[in-house]
């Protein structure tokens, strides 16, 4: 039924809740034809993104998949990257072409024809809204129970747009099932496959010290008085570092049970939940290890009152986020010595996985934090740099840098002060000198900088392998 060169919207989210079964059968027609279409879908697991990879040639919003992010930075495949909270919204109002299918997971179907998402909602609603035409793959390997754990919401659109009335993570202002016009369904497969887990690496000396870093500095804001005491709902990004940093908060004596306002749920997150120190996760999908997935599915009935599953136009809403006052917790590749994030782009050029909602919760949160390691690559990469050579959050929005080596809390402070804090706390003591120097030589201007110079520590790698002066020859 779908034909080449036609839109489809995926539902799901990460490793949750995707499409599998009619995916799969994509790729298997796209092995045998030239056969190729546009997609809307956040990324999948490996099962799903090596059948995808041959058949897509235009994707949006997201993916972390080694195999799709080559396709994306040879050409071969076209990739928008926007804002997750935009792209349901820019779909309604027409800015991105007509939607032929929406395909969607389901873990059961009503009498009354209302659909029971799984463990990803992500962007379904809308999908389902916009398409003139939806799929439905039945997955057996989705509990029915899943019934319960979802709220969805989609707000109207200008002029008659109200606020979202979410006043704490917890609260529920949709409807349990997913409703869609029954006259567009087309078919409905039956599947059994189950999702493909996410394989964390287990927490490392470094991310170890940055987790602290983050907790401590966030015990001492509560210390403060500038975090209330009974805290403030936590997001927490996608990557191994971002799961360390959470399980070091849960860990922290000093800060209390906390609830979350998230994307992602990612292991982290319900360790903590079933030791009881996170209360309440409101997020968009499940993206958790195999393991992880079994623990929540075989407790369903504990976890339902606990956790809710929202299209992730909710849970990223800036309205939302700024009102609950979240605590966001990002991973940046690369921070400049001024603040500038770059989240997404390998020496400017070569997308990593794309923005995902980190924007959406960076501009918005009460406390917007950035935590990288402070080298990559075995000490050859500095992750602070005289200036990104791309920003996806600029020092507008960030306040606060966290690596192994300490934190720089930029609120309130000046461009010159920004980098000397971000230098003096969170550069690797290797790379300190080389951007000392930089700070000094470009001394001109309210945010100094020495254009020359400015991408001297990316070209160095490029010509060498090794961002250290002197380290010359070292293996690219
Ligand atoms: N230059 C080049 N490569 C770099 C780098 C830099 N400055 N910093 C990190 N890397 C490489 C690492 O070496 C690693 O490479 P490998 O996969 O070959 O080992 C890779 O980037 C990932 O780094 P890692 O330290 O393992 O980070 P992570 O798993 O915690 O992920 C991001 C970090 C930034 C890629 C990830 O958080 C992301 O995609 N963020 C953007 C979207 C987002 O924040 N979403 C959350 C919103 S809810």
């Amino acid at each position: 039924m779908i034909t080449p060169g036609q839109t489809v919207g995926f539902g799901g989210f990460t490793v949750s809740g995707f499409p599998k079964a009619i995916s799969v059968a994509l790729g298997e027609r796209a092995a045998q034809s030239d056969f190729r279409i546009r997609g809307f879908c956040v990324t999948s697991g490996p099962t799903v993104e090596t059948a995808l990879a041959g058949v897509l040639s235009f994707r949006c919003p997201y993916q972390a998949n080694a195999r799709t992010r080559a396709l994306i930075n040879s050409g071969e495949v076209e990739f928008l990257d926007v804002h997750l909270s935009h792209l349901t919204q820019a779909l309604r109002y027409g800015f991105l072409g007509p939607m032929h299918w929406a395909i969607v997971e389901a873990a059961d179907i009503t009498p009354d024809g209302g659909i029971v998402l799984t463990s990803g909602v992500g962007a379904a609603p809308t999908f389902c809204a916009v398409a003139e035409r939806i799929l439905i793959e039945l997955n057996r390997c989705q509990p029915a129970a899943l019934h319960g754990m979802h709220d969805i919401y989609s707000p109207a659109d200008p002029p008659h747009r109200r606020e979202i009335p979410i006043y704490r993570p917890s609260d529920r202002i949709g409807e349990t099932l997913l409703r869609v016009d029954p006259a567009k369904i087309a078919g409905v497969v039956e599947s059994e496959r189950e999702d493909d887990g996410v394989v964390f690496d287990p927490p490392s000396d470094i991310t170890r010290r940055i987790g602290w870093n983050v907790a401590e500095f966030l015990a001492r804001e509560l210390r403060a008085g500038r975090i209330p005491p009974g805290f403030l709902p936590v997001q927490s990004g996608v990557g191994d570092v971002a799961n360390s940093v959470l399980e070091a908060i849960g860990d922290h004596p000093e800060i209390p049970a906390f609830e979350m306002y998230t994307e992602v749920v990612q292991d982290a997150v319900v360790r903590l939940m079933m030791a009881g120190r996170v209360r309440f996760a409101s997020c968009c999908s499940l993206t958790v290890s195999s393991e992880m997935r079994r623990e929540v599915y075989g407790n369903l009935d504990w976890f339902r009152s606990r956790m809710v599953l929202r299209p992730q136009e909710i849970t990223n809403h800036p309205e939302v986020v700024r009102r609950l006052g979240i605590i966001s917790l990002n991973t940046a590749l690369e921070v400049d010595i001024f603040g500038n994030v770059n989240s997404t782009h390998v020496l400017g050029s070569h997308m990593m996985n794309g923005i995902g909602g980190s924007g959406d919760f960076t501009r918005n949160a009460y406390l917007s934090i950035f935590t990288c390691p402070s080298t990559a690559k075995g000490g050859r990469i500095s992750c602070i740099v005289p200036m990104t050579t791309h920003t996806d959050h600029s020092e507008h929005s960030v306040q606060v840098i966290a690596t192994e080596w300490g934190v720089a809390d930029l609120r309130g402070q000046p461009p010159r002060k920004r980098a000397s804090l971000i230098i003096e706390n969170c550069a690797h003591p290797d790379y300190r000198d080389a951007l000392r120097a930089y700070l000094r030589f470009a001394a001109d201007g309210h945010t100094p900088h020495t254009l020359d110079e400015a991408f001297s520590f990316h070209q160095r790698y490029i010509r060498t392998g090794d961002m250290r002066l002197g380290r010359a020859a070292v293996q690219k």
